[in-house]
């Protein structure tokens, strides 16, 4: 029998076996290397959503690869009752790379569990209860996360939190007055799946100090954010605010699956033992990822090739159809017009991939941090080929 009479449909059998949850591109991955992907019946993509912010450093990359082959035949796994080299490396590479001397991390395994466990530091080391969050935001889907996330995600569900009040993002005057009593105020410096929706300077640096005086701790989500995506090391750097806790995951070990919350060190002297845990998080395996991720990441300096795209695109994408392009670095919203739905889907058919966003007009790109001018123009292309053909008189 010939290869294709014995293909098998995996989307199909996917389908079958996998709880529908997701809305799905119509086609089944096999590899990717770089900015590009390739299906099973051998079509490239051009990949400008990079697996949802998590290949900084593009697909598959060979540092990040060669790191995870050599600790998975030197030991795969330990739990966090033995120290290991790799995660004493690790722990060390984020701290040089985004945090303060002194400041420490502990690490978990995904983006919810890092905001769930920045939560829990801020609340057992100021002893209270309530969680101010930003309106719009998204921090995960367990339980305490999903309570500080936007009321979309929220809806239909009880019992998620009591403890978590929402205000407007942007809105000084509101978060003072939640801020009395808190333990803390959780937001994301830029609204990623809101629609690359981008706080002030003004703003964050206004919350440090409101936090400072009300005794909360200000913890910036910076799942999407972090680790060169803004065209800086982290929206700390970018906005010039200095949050307590920051927290990451996403890109910080290429797709290995891995999270982590970074404490300054007035906060991390306050956390006790036996207060937070994970079987997995810290893991050689996924730690092995996270310093490779970063040395390169580090080595290349990838946030000033994102602040450089960043320019690219806003300096060569006056498209009328676009009204605006929100964002930072190489998180950015391309607000259109109209539903940005029929531009997805013409972008698909060309084969290059991107992210819409809960604000329907918005397309949002998160390519891989090394994406270059060659890239770029294949997409601003693209689109002037898309708005030509749907322009109307
Ligand atoms: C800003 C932000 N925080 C938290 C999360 C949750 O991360 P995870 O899906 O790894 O739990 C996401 C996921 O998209 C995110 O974008």
């Amino acid at each position: 029998m010939s290869a294709a009479t014995t293909a098998v449909d995996w989307k199909a059998r996917e389908d079958a076996f996998v709880l529908p949850t997701y809305a799905k591109f119509p086609f089944v991955l096999e590899r990717g290397e770089g900015c590009r992907v390739w299906d099973d019946a051998g079509n490239e993509y051009l990949d400008l959503y990079g697996g949802h912010a998590v290949a900084a450093l593009g697909h598959s990359p060979e540092e990040v690869a060669r790191a995870l082959a050599a600790q998975a035949r030197k030991l795969l796994f330990y739990s966090n009752l033995v120290y290991t080299r790799a995660r004493a490396e690790a722990a060390q590479a984020l701290v040089e790379f985004c945090g303060e001397p002194g400041s420490q991390v502990f690490f978990c395994n995904s983006g919810a569990e890092a905001n769930e466990n920045a939560m829990r530091i801020a609340r057992s080391t100021t002893g209270r209860a309530k969680v101010v969050a930003a309106e719009g935001g998204f921090h995960g889907r367990t339980a305490a996360a999903l309570a500080a996330t936007g009321a979309k995600y929220r809806k239909g569900l009880s019992g998620l939190g009591a403890d978590v009040v929402h205000v407007p993002f942007g809105d000084l005057a509101a978060a003072e007055a939640a801020l009395k009593d808190a333990a803390a105020f959780l937001l994301e410096p830029i609204q990623s799946v809101q629609g690359a929706t981008t706080a002030s300077s003004e703003y964050l640096k206004g919350l440090e100090t409101l936090c400072r005086e009300s005794g909360a701790l200000l913890i910036f989500d910076e799942v999407q954010t972090g680790l060169g995506r803004v065209g800086a090391r982290s929206a700390r750097h970018a906005f010039g605010a200095r949050p307590h806790l920051q927290t990451f995951a996403k890109a910080l070990a290429s797709g290995v699956p891995a999270g982590a919350v970074l404490a300054v060190p007035e906060v991390s002297k306050k956390v006790k033992p036996g207060e937070l845990g994970s079987t997995f998080g810290g893991g050689p395996l996924a730690c092995a990822a996270v310093k490779a991720t970063l040395d390169a990441i580090s080595a290349r300096k990838l946030w000033e090739n994102a602040a450089a795209m960043e320019t690219l695109i806003r300096g060569t994408f006056a498209f009328p159809q676009i009204v605006e392009i929100r964002g930072k670095g190489l998180l950015l919203g391309l607000v259109l017009a109209a539903d940005s739905k029929p531009v997805r889907a013409a972008l698909l058919e060309k084969r290059i991939l991107v992210g819409g966003a809960d604000d329907p007009n918005v397309i949002r790109l998160l390519p891989p941090l090394i994406v270059g001018p060659a890239e770029v123009t294949a997409l601003r292309s693209a689109l002037a080929e898309i708005f030509g053909r749907d322009a109307r008189p």
